[in-house]
């Protein structure tokens, strides 16, 4: 028999209890310092109990400038490896695998939370001077930005950040760590000849701008544990089909190079690189197509990710071979007990995954 969405997916040691992932979502809701709070707690939590094989934390920042908004969840001290592992302890303890999204949001840095507008922060409003492959900043409707080209030194600082964060990430009880290079942070601007403009051996050509995003796929993979997965985030295509851009046949040369690096699934997202894009579709599976390019392309597991919210949709992605694990976002925000209940709607609910504090309402 083919998978299905509730057939277990192992993954070198690691075996995940169905193939529903919570897809990395922001909270903006540390009250200081990338410090994880009570709502990553409960916020994850839920989603565990609810019945998910993978949570995965938000894009969590190696590093202090690499915050998208001074909310955002870090993790480049052991205070913050601290802070959450009470987080993958329960997320643990509740049959969920915990993972953590290790990220740097290059120039698209330094900016306010989507509920205060999102606009870039000035330094008097606490605001930081981002960084990128080049010295051309993200260009806001609304809001001067600031961004510095990083230096050779500067490149090897970005990648030691990502493998320390990576060894905390694992002290704090993580197993599976997922490398963010995806809409329009700092990795995907080095993937993309759009934000892309250097010309030393980080820029350049295809070898030259996959160089950084392979080197830290390879260098996390190189601390972090045999028997656990590695995952990397890429957005499939910048959607510029009117400009030299990052294609969908880029990402499908890139997969096989990354499991060459060490990644074991490619979770397939897209965009996000500049404010001209433009999206086909943001209708049910609109970016399945490109997950199922990578799949063709490599060896490795392949994740999908965009309008997932049925449970027999997801079920039909993993049966029909589309994709390996069927990622879950703003679902999982308006039903952090989606996985629960497409069990139930799909007929093959397991009394035992439901909380045995909360068997009573499903007996
Ligand atoms: C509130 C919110 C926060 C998000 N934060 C992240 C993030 O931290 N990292 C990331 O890779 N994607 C992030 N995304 C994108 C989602 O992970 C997902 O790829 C996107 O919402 C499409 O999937 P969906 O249609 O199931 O929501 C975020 C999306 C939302 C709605």
């Amino acid at each position: 028999m083919s998978d299905h969405l509730f057939g277990s997916l192992s993954i070198r040691g690691t075996t995940v209890r169905n193939r529903v992932m919570v897809s990395p979502m922001c909270q903006y809701s540390c009250d200081r310092d990338g410090l994880a709070t009570d709502w990553h707690e409960v916020h994850l939590g839920s989603r565990a109990t609810g019945g998910a094989g993978i949570v995965m934390t938000e894009a969590t920042a190696v590093e202090p400038r690499g915050r998208i908004s001074p909310h955002d969840l870090g993790i480049w001290s052991d205070d913050h490896a601290d802070a959450l592992a009470p987080v993958a302890e329960f997320v643990s303890e509740r049959g969920a695998t915990p993972a953590i999204q290790l990220a740097h949001a290059g120039r698209k840095a330094s900016k306010t939370r989507p509920w205060d507008g999102s606009v870039p922060l000035q330094p008097d409003e606490g605001g930081w001077e981002t960084v990128a492959p080049s010295a051309s900043p993200y260009p806001y409707d609304d809001g001067e930005a600031r961004t510095r080209k990083l230096d050779r030194e500067d490149v090897e600082e970005v990648k030691a950040n990502f493998v320390a964060a990576a060894e905390r990430a694992i002290d704090a009880g993580f197993e599976i760590a997922e490398v963010h290079a995806a809409h329009g942070y700092l990795l995907h601007e080095f993937l993309s000849p759009v934000t892309n403009h250097r010309d030393d051996e980080y820029g350049g050509d295809f070898e030259g701008r996959t160089r950084l995003v392979r080197e830290i796929v390879s260098a996390v993979r190189e601390v972090w544990p045999g028997d656990l997965p590695v995952f990397v985030r890429v957005s499939a295509t910048d959607w510029l089909p009117d400009r030299e851009s990052w294609t969908v046949e880029d990402t499908a040369r890139l997969a096989p190079l990354l499991a060459d690096a060490g990644a074991d699934l490619v979770d397939v997202s897209a965009g996000g690189l500049h404010p001209d894009q433009r999206i086909p579709s943001a209708g049910p599976n609109y970016q399945v197509p490109y997950a199922e390019r990578v799949g063709e392309s490599t060896e490795a597991l392949v994740g999908a990710v965009g309008g997932i919210n049925e449970a027999e949709q997801a079920d039909a992605l993993i049966r029909n071979d589309r994709a390996d694990l069927a990622i879950v976002g703003r679902e999982h925000l308006r039903d952090p007990y989606f996985a629960l209940h497409a069990a139930e709607k799909l007929g093959v609910e397991d009394e035992a995954e439901w909380p045995i504090q909360y068997r009573r309402a499903v007996q």
